[in-house]
């Protein structure tokens, strides 16, 4: 496939996934889709009409077993994940309507502790790149998994992330663009 001929796939599976979005949302009485807000490897994510939910649909429903952990209760209670008021799988994709967070992590962070912003990122940053060997207890670095949630575990900001952490998130992921600042103030999980 030349170059034209696969930019002009992936701009019609886009406006297609679009489309499904709309008829979910539709069928659901739920918000409608806007204007896509941000993008990875597996999602597109949409701004809804309500200012505070967006909607996110991978390209396939089983590219979605993050989602579906985070949807369930007692990860959702933990606080330290992003919160989802619905999760359905859709037509072979998966569509997730969820709290809009804000995804300046670090300038955020930088505001409210300046002196130790830098040590919280680099104890989350940890924490994803040591994930592999989380059962050893050993760790490449410095600290262990265990060290950095110790720390994390002290600022308000960071607690509940810790708490999904032990319930059972995975940190495989774990990066900026995964993260985001909820309503509450905390740091949550937005994709694993
Ligand atoms: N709840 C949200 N609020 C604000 N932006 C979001 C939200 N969820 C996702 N995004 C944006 O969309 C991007 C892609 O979403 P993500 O769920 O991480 O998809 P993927 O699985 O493809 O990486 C994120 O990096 C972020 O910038
Ligand atoms: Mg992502």
């Amino acid at each position: 496939m030349n170059f034209k001929h696969w930019l002009s796939e992936e701009i019609a599976i886009k406006e297609q996934l679009f489309q499904v979005v709309k008829e979910f949302a539709e069928e659901n009485e739920l918000p409608l889709p806007v204007s896509k807000i941000g993008e990875g490897m597996e999602a597109i994510v949409y701004q809804t009409t309500n200012p505070k939910l967006v909607v996110r649909i991978t390209r396939d429903h089983t590219q979605s077993v993050c989602e579906k952990k985070m949807y369930k209760s007692e990860i959702q209670n933990t606080g330290g994940v992003v919160k989802i008021i619905e999760n359905k799988d859709y037509k072979d994709h998966n569509i997730s309507y969820k709290e809009k967070v804000n995804i300046d992590v670090v300038g955020f962070l930088k505001k409210l502790h300046p002196n130790n912003y830098k040590d919280i990122m680099a104890n989350i940053d940890n924490i994803g790149a040591n994930w592999n060997i989380f059962d050893s207890e050993k760790s490449l670095s410095r600290l262990s998994i265990k060290e950095s949630m110790e720390y994390l575990s002290h600022f308000e900001i960071t607690k509940n992330f810790v708490k999904a952490i032990q319930k059972g998130v995975s940190g495989a992921d774990l990066h900026q663009q995964n993260l985001g600042i909820n309503s509450s103030n905390h740091l949550v999980v937005i994709d694993c």
